[in-house]
């Protein structure tokens, strides 16, 4: 009668148990993020502080325009981007990703499905916040807030 109790108590709390442990994905979804330097444009102030900035604001975006032949470039809220698509439209976009500069999108086009579906999963796990970068200006448009500028061409 007692080991039944025990076996009883035991397959009730497997299935909790199991729901519990963490998605072993979202430990390689950060390590994705640190190695393709997300955070360099994508974090406000990343590069600057030598990476001191609470995880609890990567990925949030920035202000500071990238202008250059493309127009002025500002590198997106991943937060707000990743929680607008579900797993397998990240997964279709991803594969077909091109961006203006300085974006690397050939970074993700290189990364194998695992990887991208870690970073989705991770970036996700982070939940949504902050607010939407501003909305990309084009060659002509002088931009209100700060940027970087990058050469023209001599083309
Ligand atoms: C050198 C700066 C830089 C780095 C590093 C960078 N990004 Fe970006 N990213 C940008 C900019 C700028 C844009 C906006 C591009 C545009 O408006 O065309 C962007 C846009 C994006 C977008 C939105 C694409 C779309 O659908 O419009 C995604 C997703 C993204 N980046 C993911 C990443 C990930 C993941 C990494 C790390 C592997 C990364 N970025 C690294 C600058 C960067």
């Amino acid at each position: 009668m007692k080991r039944l109790l025990v076996l009883t108590v035991l397959c009730l709390a497997l299935p909790v148990m199991a729901a519990d442990k963490p998605d072993p994905l979202l430990k390689r979804g950060r390590y994705v993020v640190e190695m393709g330097a997300c955070n360099t444009c994508h974090t406000a102030l990343y590069g600057m502080l030598g990476g001191k900035i609470p995880e609890a604001d990567w990925l949030t975006g920035d202000k500071v325009g990238w202008r250059g032949i493309w127009g002025t470039t500002y590198a997106t809220n991943l937060r707000l981007y990743m929680q607008e698509l579900t797993e397998e439209q990240w997964m279709q976009k991803a594969r077909t990703l091109s961006t203006r500069p300085p974006m690397p999108w050939f970074a993700i086009q290189a990364m194998s499905d695992e990887d991208l579906r870690a970073l989705y999963r991770y970036v996700r796990s982070l939940g949504a916040a902050g607010k939407p970068a501003p909305s990309y200006l084009p060659p002509l448009v002088t931009p209100r807030g700060p940027y970087v500028q990058f050469p023209f061409l001599p083309l």
